[in-house]
């Protein structure tokens, strides 16, 4: 069993197709998978009311496009499964605060925008994201290299859980692909940060809506370093970064990587990158529009993506339930 997801907040870049999207696709028929839109999470930070709806549905439409095939995986919206949301209150009766205070994304974050300015819910925010793993008993979690914090944590607190009220929630383990196979693209202006959604400017990150004019001039803008010709053993991280993301791209090999690229102008290489960022693009983006055409058709995928995901949840939770000894309501006809 699978379940990962994404926030509807910013516009999805690169890192999240190389990341999580893609290796989402190529595993997909090996297990029971589902995918979520975690649009609750995408709350937890300024957002806006009149966007939230409409980005929730681009970002599943962005699944279907990359691969995604919810005839094969449940493909749901987050708040639609009222589950998480009880399961995360009951994780977070378990979780000490200090568990949360510790980790480096809510340290970041509420370091640069203070804590009278952060919400609560950004220090609760990886109760949540344990709850929507551990509701559906997942085993494998494929994420990128930043979620790694967030995952052991999903662990600590099921575990805990676990030790408390018996052996409920099943731990799940962390997939994330190799460096340099996706799981950390950089942001091209500076790459010694994560290509992000948040981060100011746009020069950044590729947008995975960008069209070929945008993505072939952010790309040629890319940070490099001082030097002229390309050398893998010695690359800086700019480099790196582009080497990482054209090998992710395609798919090729650390030999055949050197036989185009060594000793080769940096401009060369950007010139590639660009190539293969626009060609896996422009088919995805040409998927996207078809399902916004269609928007009747694109929520009548999610609601059936719902109401599979409600039943399991269903079925989990009361019995999660259970075992914190909550008495159980009266079953309605
Ligand atoms: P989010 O929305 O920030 O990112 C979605 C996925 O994209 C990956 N990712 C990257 N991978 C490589 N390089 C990058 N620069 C890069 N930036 C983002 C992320 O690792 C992630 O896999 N907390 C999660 C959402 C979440 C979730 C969950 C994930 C909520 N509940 C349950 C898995 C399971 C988040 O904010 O991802």
């Amino acid at each position: 069993m699978v379940f990962s997801g994404m926030q509807p907040s910013g516009d999805l870049h690169l890192g999240n197709l190389l990341g999580a999207l893609r290796p989402w696709v190529l595993d997909q028929d090996r297990y029971r998978n589902y995918f979520c839109v975690v649009d609750l999470h995408a709350l937890s930070g300024p957002h806006d009311p009149r966007e939230l709806a409409e980005k929730t549905r681009q970002v599943a439409a962005l699944y279907i496009a990359a691969g995604i095939d919810p005839g094969v995986s449940t493909l749901l919206v987050q708040s639609h499964v009222p589950q998480h949301t009880e399961l995360a209150w009951l994780l977070s009766c378990v979780t000490p605060v200090g568990w949360l205070e510790r980790m480096t994304q809510f340290k970041d974050k509420s370091r640069r925008r203070g804590a009278e300015r952060i919400s609560s819910g950004l220090l609760t925010y990886p109760v949540l994201m344990a709850a929507d793993i551990l509701l559906y008993r997942a085993n494998f979690v494929p994420v990128g290299e930043d979620q790694r914090q967030h995952l052991e944590l999903t662990r600590s607190v099921a575990r805990r859980f676990n030790r408390l009220y018996g052996e409920v929630l099943v731990l799940p383990r962390p997939r994330i692909g190799r460096r340099g196979g996706g799981a950390r693209v950089m942001a091209l202006d500076d790459p010694e940060s994560k290509m992000s959604k948040s981060a100011q400017g746009e020069a950044g990150r590729i947008g995975l809506l960008d069209p070929p004019e945008r993505v072939r001039a952010k790309v040629m803008r890319a940070k490099t370093d001082s030097g002229r010709a390309v050398d893998l053993e010695s690359a800086g991280a700019g480099v790196a970064n582009l080497l990482d993301i054209y090998r992710a791209l395609t798919g090729c090999s650390r030999e055949q990587l050197a036989r185009q690229f060594q000793g080769q102008g940096y401009g060369h290489l950007k010139a590639a990158v660009a190539e293969v960022t626009v060609a896996t693009l422009l088919p995805l983006q040409a998927r996207y529009r078809e399902l916004l055409g269609d928007r009747g058709e694109l929520d009548r995928v999610l609601a059936e993506g719902d109401r599979r995901a409600q039943q399991v949840a269903a079925a989990n939770l009361s019995e999660i339930r259970a075992a914190v000894g909550l008495l159980r309501p009266p079953a309605t006809s």
